[in-house]
């Protein structure tokens, strides 16, 4: 067993979507977690900088003694996992990989939409892997970078939410696609009203509860699981504004956050 924590990190509040996936189904693990509010958002940067990100973000959990780390952004995930994985010696996964095994496993008709940040749809890393995995896979990726915008705001619920995804989603619909992958960290907030205009016939994967169980895994098979049944600690840290962290963060993991410090990345 290895009762160190568990790393995860994301460019800002959306990783905790992925963070709660990992509560739920690893409720003894301690967890360190960093959001990268100063340089959000990650989606629209170019892969130079994604990977420069990346790297910092991972030379900053080091530092906390974790033994593996979570990418959770979808975006460092599609174009920084396998240079991080060249650079350093610790486990790491991504969401890419363990969203694509999910998608071809709900498909029935072989077509997947794939909806993400700018970066995430042109990197092409989630229609790849689920082509890898299923070569009869037809998959169309779509931009939604207002997505994210709209869930911070708190708007998950409302009219903009709706036509905004009526206008993004209309060319998935016309490919009738029967799995849809929610291929960034804020649009599992956006379930119900995704699931409002692709129709009930759609199925939705959340890549991070994928994430999750796939984590689950990778720690059982190497028997790094913290078989320690006690109250596990959550440590948060951000490179900007925690106070916003903290109101945003606390609805979407649906408990108070406590311990909470504003670091200074670039020095890492
Ligand atoms: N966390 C990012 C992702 O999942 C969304 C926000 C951003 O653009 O940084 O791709």
């Amino acid at each position: 067993m290895d009762k160190r924590a568990i790393g995860v990190f994301d460019s800002g509040v959306g990783g905790l979507t992925v963070l709660r996936e990992i509560i739920e189904q690893l409720p003894y693990e301690d967890i360190v977690y960093f959001g990268d509010t100063a340089r959000i958002p990650y989606g629209s940067k170019s892969p130079q900088t994604v990977i420069k990100f990346a790297n910092q973000c991972t030379k900053f959990l080091l530092s906390k003694n974790i033994k593996t780390i979570v990418i959770a952004c979808n975006t460092a995930s599609a174009i920084a996992l396998t240079n991080l994985k060249d650079n350093y010696d610790v486990p790491i996964i991504g969401v890419i990989d363990p969203g694509a095994l999910g998608a071809v496993t709900a498909t029935n008709n072989n077509k997947i939409g794939v909806i993400g940040t700018s970066g995430t749809i042109r990197s092409d890393s989630y229609q790849r892997k689920i082509r890898e995995y299923n070569n009869k896979a037809e998959v169309v990726g779509v931009p939604c970078p207002l997505f994210v915008q709209i869930v911070e705001e708190g708007w998950e619920y409302s009219n903009v939410a709706e036509l905004t995804a009526e206008k993004y989603l209309i060319e998935l619909k016309e490919h009738e696609i029967d799995t849809l992958v929610m291929g960034c960290t804020h649009y599992p907030l956006l379930r119900y009203i995704l699931k409002k205009v692709m129709g009930d016939n759609v199925k939705l994967v959340n890549p991070a509860y994928e994430t999750a169980k796939s984590l689950k895994k990778l720690l059982k098979e190497n028997n790094m699981l913290n078989e320690d049944y006690k109250k596990p600690s959550h440590e948060f840290y951000v490179s900007d504004a925690p106070e916003k962290f903290r109101r945003i963060g606390g609805n979407i993991l649906k408990m108070e956050i406590e311990s909470l410090e504003k670091i200074d990345i670039e020095k890492y």
